[in-house]
């Protein structure tokens, strides 16, 4: 296939283009570099079958290639990123996502959005399953990234019902592994860059909320698989087994050998108490399932980081432009 990625050198994308390059795939990488990293597509840039193409998708972009599907992940994800930038989420939720459409349509390619369990917003109804309308704050400070991916969703449903685009909606919840930026805010990268740093872990409230994380190659096999299929989903990707933060912060303790001094601070407005999936329509739909228990996933991830860390210890420019990407 060929296909069109927005978002291709954040921390997703740039495993989603691997993988499919690894499968003789064409991919046409799409990104304005304002949360992703040319670092992380460094790898790919030489590989006949990979083509970035920087620009920003909430505005007219020139791309003239011929392309089967085209998967949307633009946009910020983090709630440090949404939190700094909400309008430029609101932009990508919705002018970037008709933008993608739109490539979509003139192609009549497999359109598939990376929507997110953020659409269920604080869960009255647990575990979530598609058919859960969700509990969302519509003008809270985290409703510029909910109700842009809900916007977003009944966008694409209605490029779909009324202009034929063959639209596939899949509803990510955390994932977590390689790629990720050290202080991109989220609860996996924060507790291992400050394990490793010998600082304290920080907790939200008492660390009793719970996650559902799911390492980054179980959740690309599932992009992978909607972009091959015809089903308009919604379908949840996600790793239906549920952890504690305070497990997570001990997990990671536990395999940097740090001390796990833990500092908590308050809950962030709205954070959600609760997370798990329902992954059942994954299963019939997709033949998919997570594989990567959480302490497997999590050594990968902090063998990367380490990893990094000595890279840009010896080249401390690469440490800036990848820091600052
Ligand atoms: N990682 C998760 O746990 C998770 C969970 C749920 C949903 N998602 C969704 O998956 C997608 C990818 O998330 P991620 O974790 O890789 O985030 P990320 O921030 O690492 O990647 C997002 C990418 O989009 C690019 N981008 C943002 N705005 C753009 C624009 N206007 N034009 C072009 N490129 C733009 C960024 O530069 C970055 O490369 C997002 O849509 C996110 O909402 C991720």
């Amino acid at each position: 296939m060929r296909v069109a990625i927005s978002g291709g050198s954040g921390f997703l994308g740039s495993h989603l283009c691997e993988e499919l390059l690894r499968r003789g795939d064409t991919v046409y990488c799409l990104d304005n570099f304002s949360s992703g990293s040319k670092a992380n597509i460094a790898r790919l840039l030489d590989l006949p079958g990979f083509r970035c193409v920087p620009c920003d998708v909430t505005e007219r972009f020139r791309f003239s290639a011929t392309v089967d599907a085209v998967a949307h992940l633009a946009s910020p994800a983090s709630p440090a990123d949404y939190h700094r930038h909400p309008l430029e989420t609101l932009a990508v939720g919705s002018r970037g996502t008709e933008n993608m459409l739109r490539l979509a349509e003139s192609q009549e390619a497999r359109f598939v959005l990376a929507s997110t369990s953020e659409v269920y917003g604080d869960p009255a109804v647990h575990p979530q399953n598609e058919d859960y309308w969700g509990h969302v704050n519509p003008i809270g400070p985290r409703s510029v990234y909910d109700e842009a991916k809900r916007f977003a969703e009944a966008l694409s449903m209605a490029y779909r019902r009324s202009r034929g685009v063959d639209v596939g909606i899949v509803r990510i919840f955390n994932t977590y592994g390689p790629h990720m930026r050290p202080h991109d805010g989220r609860v996996i990268s924060s507790f291992i860059r400050q394990a490793l740093d010998e600082e304290p872990l920080t907790i939200f409230g008492d660390g009793s909320q719970t996650r559902s994380f799911c390492y980054v190659d179980d959740l690309v096999r599932g992009l992978v698989a909607m972009l091959d299929s015809a089903d308009p989903g919604p379908i949840n990707l996600g790793n239906p087994e549920e952890h504690t933060v305070r497990e997570v912060a001990e997990l990671v303790t536990g395999i940097t050998g740090s001390r796990g001094e833990l500092r908590h601070l308050p809950l962030p407005v709205d954070d959600p108490v609760r997370r798990r999936p329902v992954i059942t329509r994954a299963r019939e739909a997709l033949g998919w399932q997570p594989r990567v228990p959480l302490e497997e996933g999590l050594r990968h991830t902090v063998d990367w980081f380490v990893a990094e860390a000595r890279a840009h210890a010896r080249n401390p420019e690469e440490a800036v432009a990848a820091g600052s990407a």
